[in-house]
Order: C-alpha cells, then structure tokens, then sequence
C-alpha cells in the first residue's frame, strides 16, 4: 500500500483552518453544503445553468431510469467549445490570456481568448475538411504543446469525440486504442522535447497503423521536434499547411446534452485497457463547478497552472474543460521539472507569478529529495492555493510543499478522484475546511460517498472499509467504449442490489474521529506508480508476450520517489536463446516491457525465480511476492499448493 498507513494517520492532529482573509473572499460559500444536501439533483442544476452556456436549455436534470447508465440535463443542447471559448470573446473577455506556453526548449507562446478562439475555429475546418463528421473518433497522439488543446478543443466542436493517448505510451499502446475506437484521423507531432531531446511520436503513428488494416484515413502533424519522420502520401499532411489555409469562420452548433466528448483509455484489473467514456454537459459541469471552488479560482487575477499532462484525465479536466470554461488564464509546460536545470518549475511560477498550483505527490516527494535551496532561490510568493492529486499525499510531503514552496500560509487541497469520475469528488474546499494533512477530508458538495464493509454494511471510524459513491454525479463516466457488461460489472456489482445503485472505485479508505476521508490506495490489482495508474495483469500479459518467459507475476512494491514501483518474477523457459544469462534476461524484458506498454510501465526490478507461488486451484498469490518485493517478513503461506515455493524465492532473493 502506498504512503499511507491507518496507524501513522490516526496520529495526524494538526489542523489548518483557513485564514480570516483567505476565507473573507472565498469563491464557495459554506451554504454550498446545505444547500447541495438538502436537494442534491436540484444543486447540480443550479450550477450546470449558472457555469455554463445551454444552446437550448434543459427541463430535466437526472434520468437515472436505466441505472447505471445515467443521463444528466438529457434534453438540453451545449457545445463544450463554445463554453470554453466563444462566450468569453462574447462576454468582453478576448483579451484575456488563456494560456502562456512555455516549451521545454525555451519557445514560448501566449493565446489570448480571442486568438484561441479563432485557433479553434481553423482547426475545426480542417477537420471538416479531412471528413470528420459528428461523432467520428479522433485520436490524439501530442506533447503538451498549444497545438494539444486547440486540437482537443476542434474535435468537440464539432461534435466529434477525441481519445487522447499519453505521448509516452509506445506504439503497441497506441495501436489498441486507435483500434479500439475505431478513430478516423490521428493528430500528432513529429516530436516533442523532453529532457534536452526530442522525442519522436510520428514513428510511432506510423508503427501503429503499419498493418494497413486500421480505420485511420488521414495523420495530421504538427511541426514540433523538427526531427527526420517519414511521410505517407495521400495519408499524412501537416497542421500548418492545413491551419494556414483554413477558414476562421465556424458557428458552434449545440449537441444534445449527452453526446460523447471523449474518451479515455485507463488500466483496469484485466489486460486491456478500458475506454473509459465522457459525455458533453454532466462533465462540464462536474469540472467547471470543481475547478472554480476547490481551487477558489478568481478568474480576473488569478494564474493557474496544473503540471498534468494532457494526456491524462487531470490533463482535460483541469488543464482543458475545467479553467477554460471557467475563462481562467493558465500557464503550460511541455517539459520535465529539472530540464535544464532543477528549478525550472520555480522558475515558471516566478516568471507567470503563478497564484494556484496542482501537481503529484511523487512530484513533490522528489522536490523534497533534492532539498529546499533550490526552490528557495525563487521567489513563490504570488502563489496562494496549492493542489495533490493522483496518490496519497503523506504529512510529511504535505507540510514541506505548505512550507517551502507555499511559504507556510497557502492551503493545500488533497483531490481525490479517478479517471471514472470526471472530475474532483473529494477534497477540501480552500476558504471553508479546516485542513488536514494527509487526509482528502470530504466529498465536494452533491457528491455523496461511503465506506462500506465487504458485506456492503457502513464501517464505523475509524475503520477501514471500501470506498463507493452512493449517489450518481454529473461528471461519472456514462461506460466503457463498446463493452456495457464490462461497465456494470467492474463498478456496480459489487455492492448494488435491487434499484439502489453504488459505484465501488476500487480504493480502500477510512474516516476518522474527525469525520474526514483518509484514502488508503487501491485494493484491487491496479498499481498507482508516480500518480500514473498502471494494471498488474497487463504487464504481466506483456511480459508473457516475450518468448523467453513462461511465467510472470507483477506487483506494486512501496516505493518512496513514486508511490508504487513496479516489482516482475518471472520464470524464463528452459530451452530459450536468446538471454543467456539472468541480467541479460532482466535488460531484454525490461526493455521489452517498455514497446509494449511504455517506459511508464518498465519494471523497477525484475527477479527471475524457478516458481511462483500458487494456490491448489493455480492462483497466483501476489500478496507473498509483495511481502518479498517489499522486504518484509512473508505472510501466510498455508493456501499454497507447495508452501516451499516462497522459502526458495526469498532465500534466493537474499
Ligand atoms: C486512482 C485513480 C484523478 C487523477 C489522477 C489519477 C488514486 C487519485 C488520489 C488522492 C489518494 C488518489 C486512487 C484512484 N488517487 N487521487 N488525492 N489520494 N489516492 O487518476 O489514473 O484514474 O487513478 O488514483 O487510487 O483510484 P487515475
């Protein structure tokens, strides 16, 4: 389990209430509360009509007539884009910067709401022109680079649906889920820079649609890397040549309420990543209600950054939906935090004086390693919110990141949620709670959760138990892309029964004596590994996938820089040649690990053994190998068919 433990949190008493000032000029009110409990339905459609522009307004707000499949303000039109940029140009806002863009190579770039605006339009017509039409799928395959958004921003315009894949997922990756949605047209780059290099992502496009069998029509590509890449007439052709000739003329048409925006692939337990589906009006809402209260967003003056990259959900719900549509003006990095040099975030913040700032635990745990005297040659002090999000954060990262980069005065929001969610759901609100390190404290207001027990009863604090959402909420998921018995089955079996609906998230957590949540990392086989969620199964699917393995088992070992770390034993077959020894076994899977998933997913160790530890019915016991991979005493082994197995692999090990 990651950095949390019941027992060091039970002792966490220090509390942070907010100052008379902060809480003086808080966005959200402490009324949100009652007023949300008192009508839970009614709240969300207060504020989807308030934050929100309806092309045609909706009379109903929940249709939850064919749970779990919910729908949220079912008869209204929106078009996301136009909420997140036409209404501001229409509101006297266009000159408002929406975002600065800082390249990791030193190349900037600054949009305003106008000039973004008309970005989007462009890019809508080159859409148009490709063919995509309403509802086609699009995949997204770019660095965090402008071109990333206003391409986003394009496809839901209109009305079509973008699947964005994470640059760092390798071409197998990409492949499966180009394949798995069918997507018509793929925007890349050449490449992107990372570290002092750029890495190429066209290549991998074109590995990805090698076998001639794929739905892809046209590559789209923006000039990035300015790297070599090969060209395919009649298929590939360049963003700008297509901006360039573009019109910037487009009208927003409205959508029905409940048209996909997108989707997103995620691990699950199993080996194939789940397409996790995103509709048009419940999600706006969701984010822009959240953006704007947990991180007080005063979008006049504020600068808000968030480091996620686009290619996750924190990507588009609070680097995309969430502050555009709240016409925040943000700051973008495409690059890593110590390139060229270790206080490059500093320095961005410093640069942009940053007010409102959301990153990772592992992030910050690898701040804290390197020492404060780097971010303390910068001067922070603009910044007045800061936000976690991905993992536990523990107290002691909690306290450092209040302290040295917030100057011991800002809040820190702790935000739970998931891919599956859309948006935010438990979290502190920054002018209201009293905080709490270590803990995310309470579900926003209109989201109802429990803790519940295996046999689905509430757990008393300080318990723990089972985290699930007991009410649907307008940013939930609305299905996995193409598989509707996956959906019910891995998130409303488990504790559903009859016409009541709960929503299991796969999370451990507990209350404590002060009421507040305390997240305890998952329960299932899904590893969180520097906030990045990765699924034991699918890496062991890709270690089978090497011919020299015969067996592989794959667990999350506690790790201290990044949560979890991915730990692989593997069996290697007899009769194989090409490792002729265990270290060049261990180079040759590794390796092969990152083709087929990404380096994200490369283990940190790999142990070959003789055996794996099995029950009598051939399952796998990975709670034992997790005890070895952590250097722990082994648990119980009396379940295995040979209770030998365990002595052999940790005396080996030793
Ligand atoms: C899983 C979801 C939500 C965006 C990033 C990850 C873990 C997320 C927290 C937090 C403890 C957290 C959970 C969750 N998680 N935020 N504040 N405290 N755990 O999204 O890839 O869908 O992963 O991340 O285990 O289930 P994701």
């Amino acid at each position: 389990m990651p950095s949390n433990s019941i027992d060091s949190l039970l002792h966490e008493s220090r509390q942070f209430p907010p100052s008379a000032e902060f809480a003086a000029d808080s966005i959200a009110k402490p009324e949100l509360y009652a007023e949300a409990a008192a009508d839970r339905v009614g709240f969300w459609a207060d504020q989807a009509r308030e934050l929100l522009h309806w092309h045609k307004p909706f009379t109903q707000t929940l249709d939850w007539s064919e749970a779990p499949f919910a729908k949220w303000f079912a008869d209204g039109k929106i078009n996301v884009a136009y909420n997140c940029l036409d209404r501001h140009v229409a509101a006297g806002n266009g000159d408002r910067v929406a975002f600065h863009w800082e390249g990791e190579n030193g190349d900037t770039a600054t949009y305003t709401y106008s000039e973004l605006t008309t970005a989007v339009k462009k890019a809508a017509n080159v859409l148009i022109d490709l063919g995509v039409e309403q509802g086609d799928r699009v995949a997204i395959y770019l660095p965090v680079i402008p071109e990333a958004l206003i391409a986003m921003l394009a496809v839901v315009r209109i009305g079509a649906v973008h699947s964005v894949v994470f640059g760092g997922f390798s071409s197998e990756s990409l492949r499966s889920r180009i394949d798995d949605a069918a997507a018509k047209l793929v925007i890349t780059a050449d490449g992107g820079w990372r570290k002092g290099k750029v890495f190429p992502l066209k290549g991998a496009v074109d590995g990805a649609l090698a076998n001639g069998t794929s739905t892809v029509e046209n590559v789209l590509v923006v000039k990035r890397g300015e790297n070599d890449i090969e060209w395919t007439d009649g298929r590939d052709t360049w963003w700008h040549d297509r901006m360039d000739a573009a019109s910037a003329e487009h009208e927003a048409e409205g959508f029905d309420a409940e048209s996909p925006l997108f989707i997103l692939y995620t691990s699950g337990t199993t080996g194939k990543p789940k397409g996790i589906l995103h509709t048009s009006g419940g999600y706006l809402t969701h984010v822009a209600f959240t953006h704007k209260n947990v991180f007080d967003l005063h979008p006049e003056t504020d600068v808000y950054w968030c480091s996620a990259d686009v290619g996750w959900i924190t990507g588009h719900s609070y680097v995309v939906y969430g502050p555009l549509a709240n016409g925040a003006t943000q700051v973008l990095y495409e690059g890593t935090p110590d390139t060229p040099h270790a206080g490059r975030w500093w320095e961005i913040i410093q640069k942009y004086r940053v007010t409102i700032f959301y990153t990772a635990p592992t992030a910050i745990r690898s701040f804290m390693k390197i020492g404060r005297q780097v971010p303390n040659e910068f001067d922070l002090s603009s910044l007045r919110v800061l936000g976690s999000v991905g993992e536990p954060i523990n107290p002691e990262a909690w306290i450092w990141y209040r302290d040295v980069i917030g100057g011991g005065k800002t809040p820190i929001v702790d935000t739970w949620w998931q891919t599956e969610t859309g948006g935010i759901m438990i979290s502190a609100l920054p002018g209201i709670t009293s905080l709490k390190p270590g803990s995310a404290q309470v579900p926003i207001p209109g989201v109802k959760i429990d803790i519940l027990g295996e046999d689905g009863t509430r757990v008393d604090p300080p318990n723990g138990g089972l985290l699930v959402v007991s009410e649907p909420w307008p940013g939930m998921l609305r299905g996995i892309w193409g598989d509707p018995e996956r959906f019910v089955e891995t998130y409303w079996s488990k504790f559903s029964s009859g016409n009541t609906w709960k929503y299991f998230a796969g999370d451990g957590a507990h209350v404590d004596t002060d009421g507040d949540i305390v997240l305890l990392g998952r329960v299932d086989d899904v590893m969180n590994v520097s906030g990045h969620r990765l699924s034991t199964q699918e890496i062991e699917s890709a270690l089978v996938s090497n011919h020299i393995v015969a067996e592989a088992a794959v667990v999350g070992a506690a790790d201290e820089a990044t949560g979890q770390a991915v730990v692989a034993f593997v069996i290697i077959k007899s009769n194989q040649k090409d490792a002729n020894t265990a270290d060049e076994a261990v180079a040759l899977l590794k390796k092969h690990v990152s083709e087929q998933i990404g380096a994200i997913a490369r283990p940190r160790q790999i142990f070959i053994v003789a055996e794996l530890p099995k029950t009598r019915s051939g399952k796998i016991m990975r709670r034992l190998l997790q005890d070895v991979a952590e250097g722990r005493e082994i648990g119980d082994t009396t379940t295995l068919a040979d209770t030998s197995v365990m002595q052999i692999i940790s005396d080996k090990l030793r």
